[in-house]
């Protein structure tokens, strides 16, 4: 046995994760079914004399042990046959890592399954795209804390650095870092949806043509709201449609697609009862432009949005409702990841994982610096609006936000994420909501009870009998 680390899959993902294994002086081979894809794979390789298998035994049979196999292949299914397919070649103590983005339910049954056989079942999320696997992505893996110390130097190595630092660590047991990686793309929607509504208030609400808006991006991506998001859609703006010549971003049609990550994380945080209403409304979005005929129909039968009546300084109020609603969508997904920890034990670090999406992944930003610090300075907070520099920051905020709120909703502009996290956030700083009226409510109709404000216990009351 010759390698140190097999992959399954040489897909773009795969391949790149493999290339920058063996950059590290890692000694590496993969494995795929299409002779393409190896071929590919021995090309790019080239350097590093790299060779692969179409043969699933000999893959394996030259891996030294405890093995350590790592699967990019497109999640659901696929996953489960390849596991079905390495199982009876595997040894107790060998490693499974699945890169995918698999649900982390998947990843839980897997773990469980494969423990009964003494194999290690890993669930690492990847961020980063495909630059990222090949020069440096943020990982998250979860599972056996002992197994992970075979494979950690390996992914320290090929992780994206900050200050020296990796962009990788131990997230937690079970299927935690599979947790993460979804809660990471969450985050990734509610930014690009955030994204999205302010070019929407540049372009209709304020007129600005490719140019201008390129400029502000531009402009923002230099201070507090710098960000791997912000820069790749700066340049959108610029890049030209080979085809015709226009701006390719004119030419795309309004009609979102995905994958999947960001609805499963509103489907778990409402099973968790963690309300994270800014990516709900990213989620909502992309459902909302595939709805592309109905929205023709209806924009026909209703009046228009109209200009913003802008105030002088509102590109300032738009930079501070930005970072307002950046914040609360972090926010919101680190409630999540608390929350989640409780629930499944996931033992999460949320210092730490702020710590490794400041590089290598799709969400990082300068922001998540403070984030980092915040939850280093205090390890048990609860909520991001706790720590009291981003309080300050907040308060700062506040007025700029309302005002680019309140102007797109009064000129019928579609704002859902930026409305969403300021009504979370003036939700959450009320000390007394109106709730006790739907208790009544639930009382009056199904005598569901109600708690008191002045003693313990269960109530209910006869709404009916008193003759109002
Ligand atoms: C990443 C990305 C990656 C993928 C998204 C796309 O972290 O590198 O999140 O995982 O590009 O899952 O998701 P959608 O297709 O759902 O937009």
């Amino acid at each position: 046995a010759q390698y140190t680390f097999g992959m399954v899959g040489l897909g773009t993902m795969g391949r790149n994760l493999l290339l920058n294994m063996a950059d590290n002086g890692f000694a590496v081979t993969g494995y795929d079914k299409s002779e393409k894809m190896l071929q590919i794979f021995e090309e790019e390789g080239k350097k590093h004399n790299l060779k692969g298998f179409s043969e699933i035994e000999d893959f394996v049979q030259s891996l030294q042990t405890p093995r350590t196999i790592i699967l990019l292949v497109p999640a659901g299914a696929i996953v489960d046959s390849v596991i079905l397919e390495l199982q009876p070649l595997l040894d107790e103590g060998d490693i499974i890592i699945d890169s995918g983005n698999s649900h982390f339910t998947d990843t839980s049954r897997r773990a469980i399954e494969l423990k009964e056989k003494g194999i290690h079942f890993f669930g690492m999320g990847i961020s980063g795209g495909e630059e990222g696997a090949r020069f440096g992505p943020s990982m998250m893996p979860g599972g056996d804390k002992k197994a992970y110390s075979v494979v950690k130097k390996m992914l320290e190595a090929v992780s994206a650095k900050v200050n020296d630092e990796p962009c990788v660590t131990y997230i937690g047991p079970g299927a935690s870092g599979h947790f993460v990686k979804m809660t990471h793309n969450g985050i990734e929607y509610a930014i690009m949806q955030l994204l999205a509504e302010t070019y929407e208030i540049l372009k209709n609400g304020l007129d600005y043509d490719n140019n201008q808006i390129q400029a502000v991006f531009e402009k923002w991506n230099n201070g507090r709201l710098k960000s791997f998001l912000m820069e790749i859609t700066k340049d959108v703006f610029l890049f030209k449609d080979v085809k015709t010549g226009n701006l390719l971003v004119d030419e795309i049609k309004d009609e979102a697609k995905s994958k999947g990550t960001g609805k499963w994380t509103s489907q778990v945080a409402m099973d968790i009862e963690t309300p994270i209403p800014t990516i709900d409304a990213a989620v909502s979005s992309r459902n909302l432009s595939k709805l592309k005929k109905l929205r023709v129909e209806l924009a026909e039968a209703f009046p228009a949005a109209e200009k913003i009546n802008a105030t002088k300084d509102f590109i300032n109020d738009l930079e501070e409702a930005f970072y307002f609603a950046m914040a609360s969508a972090y926010a919101q997904g680190m409630h999540l990841l608390w929350q989640a920890s409780i629930q499944y034990e996931y033992e999460l670090n949320l210092a730490e994982i702020a710590k490794i999406w400041r590089g290598g992944c799709i969400i990082r930003a300068e922001f998540l610096e403070d984030i980092y610090q915040a939850y280093k300075k205090q390890p048990e907070l609860q909520h991001l609006y706790e720590d009291t520099s981003i309080q300050k920051k907040i308060n700062q905020s506040l007025k700029g936000t309302r005002n680019v709120v309140c102007s797109a909703i009064q000129a019928g502009l579609a704002i859902p994420a930026y409305a969403a996290s300021l009504t979370y956030f003036d939700t959450l700083k009320t000390s007394r909501m109106p709730s006790n009226l739907t208790q009544a409510q639930r009382d009056f109709f199904g005598a569901h009870t109600f708690e008191r404000i002045d003693s313990e216990g269960i109530f209910h009351a006869d709404w009916n009998k008193q003759n109002l």
